[in-house]
């Protein structure tokens, strides 16, 4: 049994790819999606989608004041509450869990969004398309934990990401991660600090403890799963 699930982490494909890091989410499917939720995957979200191959986010929506991206958006609510807040910005998207696109496109149709885009799989491979510089902020909410010592390989934040984070960000750039896992802000701190070209804006405690004026509560924050408070951590792109 134990050799049988073995095998099966194996030959995950995500996983077996030559040059592909781990698969750092968890399922990409939960439980059936509503009705509603389902006819807009299949007819909002080919609308919304991010064409594949290398991207100029600009030609997306030309007259953007800016572009951001939302890295793990889960159900949306902060992608589409800062797409409502700021309806000259194009909002880019990345999220596998098709459930969490379901309720992500939700927000959308329910608020008539018309400044976002979405990219259904892996933010590492929407990333990879961006040109350098072409980015204002990025955001990781609530990343997932993978508290387990023999997971924790699995985590998003890890140097090859934030070096490609320090890339798609333009000068004075921001990237903002939450999470409520102590050890998990620390590895954050840890690695995006070595990063060339990030630094940690922090100038006293209040500002990794409080949320940001700006912060949109997500639905995993309120869960409160974490081992600690939630954890507001901002970098700049120099
Ligand atoms: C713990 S959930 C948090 C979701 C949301 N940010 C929130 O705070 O409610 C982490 C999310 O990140 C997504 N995720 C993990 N790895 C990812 C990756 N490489 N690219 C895009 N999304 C990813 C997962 O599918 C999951 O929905």
């Amino acid at each position: 049994m134990a050799g049988l699930k073995k095998a099966r982490r194996l030959t995950d494909p995500a996983d077996q790819a030559p040059h592909r890091p781990l698969r750092s989410f968890g399922r990409i499917r939960g439980r059936a999606l509503k009705p509603r939720q389902a006819d807009l995957i299949t007819t909002l979200l080919p609308r919304l989608a991010i064409p594949p191959g290398a991207l100029d986010p600009r030609q997306l929506a030309p007259g953007a004041r800016e572009i951001w991206l939302e890295i793990g958006f889960g159900g949306g609510e902060h992608l589409a509450g800062q797409a409502a807040r700021n309806p000259d910005l194009l909002l880019l998207g990345a999220e596998p869990f098709v459930n969490g696109l379901g309720s992500a496109l939700r927000h959308i149709a329910e608020n008539d969004l018309a400044n976002v885009r979405l990219h259904a799989g892996d933010a590492r491979e929407l990333l990879a398309a961006l040109p350098d510089a072409s980015i204002c902020r990025v955001f990781i909410l609530f990343p997932d934990p993978w508290p387990k010592a023999r997971h924790q390989k699995r985590r998003l934040v890890q140097p090859a990401l934030a070096r490609e984070i320090a890339r798609v960000l333009s000068p004075g750039g921001t990237l903002r991660i939450a999470t409520d896992w102590a050890d998990y802000a620390d590895q954050c701190l840890r690695v995006i600090t070595a990063t060339p070209g990030l630094v940690w804006t922090a100038e006293c405690a209040n500002d990794w403890r409080s949320p940001p004026a700006d912060h949109i509560s997500t639905r995993y924050e309120l869960k409160r799963l974490g081992d600690c408070a939630p954890i507001f951590l901002e970098f700049a792109r120099l």
